[in-house]
């Protein structure tokens, strides 16, 4: 079979934010990549996730020439709001952070972005591409075959990224006896519905009610983005907008729900809670970035934040590698990259196992989960290190 071959230094696998990420950042420093998506743009952009993006990231952001949409629409948060016993709590983040804070600004937003500075760099970014195949990944000379349209292609390179994401074939091309997989499912899932609403306060509120967990979370001024935690077998179709917005109102204290406008869904999904680590994050001359190697549950919004610090090591790696031929960080990314991602994961899963409702476990858990967020509230301690987390370790 003929197959037209292409020669690159870094074929990137996935065109989500992971992915996008590392190319723009590695074409505006000249270093040559390809990356292949599976789906077409207008497909990744319809995928709503979540929407607080860390300091870190965003200066990431700027850095590869796509931050001044995000600078200027994106709210500045210093803070947001826990709901607990019908009472409101504040969490300080700027005070407790020693000054940070993070940025309001949505995924799809911020991919959005990146494909423009793509095509204001005039880079391409193949999609629609099937069958795609890493071979040789062990050698010094690893290449990628998939098909795009009626043709068969070829990208020889010196590297491969696995950016494509949980279900993607990356991970699964690393020998089974090498991998090994953590993983937490919970038993719940997120209904999240996006409206064409005012938000119904100027900062986030976390919700904790003897009827489950709920968020209350802001894309702009116009657009609300609200979740319920729901029992893991429910499906979109069993919840019509009236019967999410009457749960919603019952979950959140009055002097909140008296505020909420409430207005058609113009996207509404379920998200399962999963928590999953692969490790290592690289073998060979592949490297894993982002949801391919771990994912979150979504409380905190850890997931797109944890995929641009992979990112942030991997560029860094690229970098001395190819200005300076030092390949240490390539070797030594996995180790790097994970530090970071296990704390990530400790952080989300704390958070889930703070604020969601688990109905039939034993009653003592209930009381230390009470007694979690009676120690969070009063102590300063606790509060800096929620902060810490919130706004972003450092990289
Ligand atoms: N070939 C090419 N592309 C693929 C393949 C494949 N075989 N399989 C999957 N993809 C693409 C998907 O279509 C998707 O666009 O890879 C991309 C992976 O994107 P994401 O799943 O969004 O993962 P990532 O870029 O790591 O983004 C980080 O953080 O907030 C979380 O889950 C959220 O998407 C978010 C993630
Ligand atoms: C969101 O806006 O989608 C969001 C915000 C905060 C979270 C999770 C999701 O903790």
């Amino acid at each position: 079979m003929s197959r037209s071959v292409k020669k690159t230094k870094v074929c990137i696998i996935g065109g989500g934010p992971s992915g996008l990420l590392l190319s723009q950042l590695l074409n505006v420093n000249g270093i040559e990549c390809i990356v292949l998506e599976k789906e077409t743009r207008e497909y990744v952009l319809g995928r709503i996730r979540a929407g607080v993006i860390e300091h870190g990231y965003a200066k990431l952001m700027r850095e590869a020439k796509c931050g001044d949409r995000m600078d200027k629409e994106g709210e500045i948060h210093e803070g947001f709001q826990i709901a607990f016993d019908g009472k409101l709590y504040r969490m300080d983040l700027k005070k407790y952070s020693g000054g940070e804070t993070v940025i309001v600004y949505g995924q799809v937003e911020l991919t959005k972005d990146l494909y423009d500075a793509h095509d204001r760099l005039g880079v391409k970014i193949i999609h629609k591409v099937e069958n795609v195949v890493l071979h040789d990944i062990k050698s010094t000379a690893p290449f990628v075959t998939y098909r795009c349209g009626d043709e068969d292609f070829q990208i020889d390179c010196e590297y491969i990224i696995g950016a494509d994401g949980f279900h993607g074939v990356s991970r699964k091309s690393i020998p089974a006896d090498v991998l090994t997989e953590y993983e937490k499912v919970y038993p719940f899932g997120w209904l999240g519905i996006l409206s064409r609403t005012k938000p119904v306060s100027p900062e986030l509120v976390y919700v904790k009610s003897e009827r489950g967990f709920a968020l209350c979370s802001i894309r702009s001024q116009v657009l609300s983005r609200y979740y319920i935690q729901v029992p893991m077998a429910d499906k979109v179709e069993d919840w019509s907008d009236d019967a999410f917005w009457d749960e919603l109102k019952r979950r959140l204290p009055a002097e909140v729900s008296k505020n909420l406008i409430t207005g058609p869904s113009i996207e509404k999904s379920i998200a399962q809670a999963r928590s999953f680590v692969a490790e290592p994050m690289s073998y060979g001359r592949l490297f894993l970035a982002g949801d391919a190697a771990h994912i979150v549950p979504p409380t905190g919004a850890r997931g797109l934040n944890t995929a641009a610090s992979d990112i942030y090591y991997l560029y860094h790696a690229m970098l001395d590698y190819y200005k300076k031929g030092d390949s240490s960080g390539l070797q030594h990314y996995s180790e790097k990259a994970l530090a970071r991602v296990w704390k990530n994961q400790r952080f989300s899963w704390w958070m889930s196992m703070l604020l969601h409702g688990f109905p039939g476990r034993n009653q003592y858990e209930d009381k230390l989960q009470n007694a979690e967020m009676d120690y969070l509230f009063s102590s300063d301690v606790a509060q800096r290190s929620f902060a810490e987390h919130y706004v972003g370790l450092p990289y």
